[in-house]
């Protein structure tokens, strides 16, 4: 499923003192199997658009009204989000959505009830036993956990690398095409983090076809996405991927923003007269570096 927004924009509390621009008229394209980046500043605006993919947030009606005129387009696959017509229920199955912090969402007495209640309130219609037990079965084990070990315990007794991943099994369960995140790896420990990309890179090749990662870890950008919007002041800047971007150092400071570890030591480097051309994942770096030494030497 490709997502499509063109001319989006939105106003919290609009019409009131208080309303705040959050999306100025963005318009930006992720297609079906990318693992996309949204990076931008605090209040930038990244968080607004990932909760318009599963109609979270809606487009007011005055604007479904104009948006003829307005051009303004929100798809997801077949999905038209402007449409009040729009079997919401049904995206929100396809568009899996896991919040910051999402640990603190869980709430059952145990990991299966946690887990099921994702299932059960997406579902069209009460389902079986069995089919519960077996989607449960099926995302407990697609995040890593031994389902046997965790199914009866209470979330509230695992640690905070597997809390986390119970939560995003709770939003797997339906088997979403597209799976949104919200800084997914935020307050974990280096291996922590590792581990949970290194899990949304497994999911992408088993359950979901596209994977979109908000985060402000530039490392974590450069080593995993194929594309990255850079959200700015509600506005998208630009859309690029990491290789492209991370060559505009002063552009992304100038945002606010930082670069990965490997955009900074290619600018010592070029500081220094040496040239290095790569993509930025630190193996790339690491290789350009060693064969710039051979040639030296
Ligand atoms: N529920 C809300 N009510 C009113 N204003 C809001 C609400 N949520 C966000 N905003 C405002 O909308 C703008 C965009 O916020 P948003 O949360 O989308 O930014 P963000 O890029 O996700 O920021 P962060 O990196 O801090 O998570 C900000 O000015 C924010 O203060
Ligand atoms: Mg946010």
């Amino acid at each position: 499923m490709r997502i499509v927004a063109e001319h989006l924009s939105y106003v919290y509390n609009a019409r009131s003192p208080f309303a705040t621009k959050a999306l100025d008229d963005v318009s930006l394209t992720i297609e079906e199997g990318e693992f996309f980046g949204i990076i931008g500043h605090t209040g930038s605006g990244k968080s607004t658009f990932v909760q318009h993919l599963n109609g979270l947030l809606r487009l007011p009606s005055s604007l479904k009204r104009r948006k003829k005129k307005d051009g303004v387009v929100l798809t997801v696959g077949e999905f038209d989000l402007t449409s009040k017509k729009t079997d919401f229920r049904a995206l929100r199955r396809h568009v899996g959505m896991v919040f910051q912090y999402p640990e603190n969402q869980l709430f059952a007495e145990t990991v299966f009830e946690d887990v099921a209640f994702g299932y059960k309130n997406f579902a069209d219609k009460k389902p079986e036993r069995d089919e519960v037990e077996r989607a449960v079965r099926e995302a407990i084990t697609a995040v890593g956990l031994d389902y046997g070990a965790v199914k009866d315990m209470s979330p509230f007794d695992l640690s905070g690398g597997q809390k986390r991943r119970v939560a995003i099994a709770g939003v797997i369960v339906t088997s979403p095409e597209i799976l949104v995140l919200d800084e997914p790896a935020a307050g974990l420990d280096p291996l922590g983090k590792r581990e949970v990309m290194a899990l949304l890179h497994k999911l992408k090749e088993s359950k979901c076809k596209t994977v979109i990662v908000v985060s402000h870890d530039m490392d974590e950008i450069a080593e995993n996405c194929t594309n990255v919007a850079v959200f700015s002041d509600g506005k998208v800047k630009d859309v690029l991927p990491p290789a492209e971007l991370f060559k505009r150092t002063e552009e992304l400071f100038s945002l606010g923003l930082d670069v990965p570890l490997t955009a900074k030591l290619t600018l010592a480097l070029k500081q220094r007269g040496v040239e290095i051309d790569c993509d930025y994942t630190m193996e790339d770096f690491v290789a350009k570096v060693l064969a710039k030494r051979g040639n030296v030497c």
